[in-house]
């Protein structure tokens, strides 16, 4: 089972032509709403790649958090670990320009409330995959690496979005899922040695005995481990909305480490994943189905 501990928004879109620098109003060409949250986004991508998921985080007692749970309803995630709280459900306000690229603000609320106490809902076997970000707060990520590791289950932990205090736990999780940005910053907190990023992801995964995994958009996905290094090509598309991309490759990539996949073949899987989650408008609604993933791998590798 993939355990996903992570945030649950409800995300605020709007499209526009441009998206506006500092002071600047732009005029927007269309508003939606739809369930997000990096947590919730990666726990759905899981359950459409077809493993079983379990979620643990927190919504509050309002009009959002029905919307915002609606599709991991309807993806059967199992939402017993799900708490309510007093405060606000989580919300992203996000900005889609016509290139399909965004800028975020999101808003915790109740995603500040998903303590380590709440891991006991997590229901740890030796068998699970535990899928972290870093939306919640950090001291329950690091009991989750914790908890995780002491039940003998498997952890991805992703990167996003880049906090720098979390370099200290980075190496207690099995695989680190980061982009190229977020490598870049925690490579010089880390104060990783080489000249260029695959050798200092060679650095870090000889460092620590784990697995690096950095994923390069529209490039691809590069992947360390101690003993090997991979080069991932993604699909050739162009991008509408790449809203949720990131977390439809995690979800994706931890059910595929989950259906007993090799690396490279869950990272395939993965990075094809994200790509066509690029192809639609907001973050849930984007994710694709098992079938049409591997629809499309075959096609690109024929
Ligand atoms: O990664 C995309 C997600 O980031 C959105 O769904 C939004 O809720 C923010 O958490």
């Amino acid at each position: 089972m993939i355990i996903v501990v992570g945030s649950i928004n409800l995300d605020l879109i709007a499209n526009v032509d441009r998206l506006p620098g500092p002071g600047e109003t732009v005029r927007g060409s269309g508003f939606a709403t739809a369930p997000g949250g990096k947590g919730a986004n990666q726990a759905l991508a899981a359950a459409r790649a077809g493993a079983k998921v379990r979620m643990v985080g927190a919504v509050g007692k309002d009009n959002f958090a029905a919307e915002a749970l609606a599709l991991l309803r309807d993806g059967k995630v199992d939402l017993s670990g799900i708490t309510e709280t007093f405060a606000s459900t989580g919300t992203a306000l996000i900005l889609v320009g016509a290139d399909g690229e965004n800028v975020i603000a999101v808003v915790p609320g109740a995603n500040d409330s998903v303590v380590p106490g709440d891991l006991a809902k997590a229901l740890l076997g030796k068998d699970d995959v535990v899928l972290l970000q870093l939306e919640i707060p950090l001291p329950t990520v690091d009991a989750a690496l914790d908890a995780a590791r002491a039940a003998g289950a498997v952890t991805v932990l992703n990167t996003a979005p880049f906090r720098a205090e979390a370099a200290a736990f980075l190496g207690k999780a099995d695989y680190v899922v980061a982009n190229e940005t977020e490598f870049d910053l925690y490579g010089e907190a880390l104060s990783l040695n080489g000249r260029g990023r695959p050798a200092r992801m060679r650095d870090y995964a000889g460092k620590t005995g784990r697995a690096i995994v950095v994923t390069l958009g529209g490039e691809g996905v590069l992947a360390a481990t101690p003993n090997d290094f991979l080069t991932v090509p993604a699909l050739r598309i162009t991008p509408v909305d790449t809203v949720g991309a990131g977390d439809t490759f995690c979800g994706y990539f931890a059910a595929g480490l989950s259906l007993g996949l090799s690396l490279d073949k869950a990272l395939a899987r993965a990075a094809a994943a994200g790509s066509l989650a690029c192809l639609k408008p907001g973050a849930q609604p984007a994710i694709p189905l098992a079938k049409d993933v591997d629809a499309a791998l075959q096609k690109s590798a024929g």
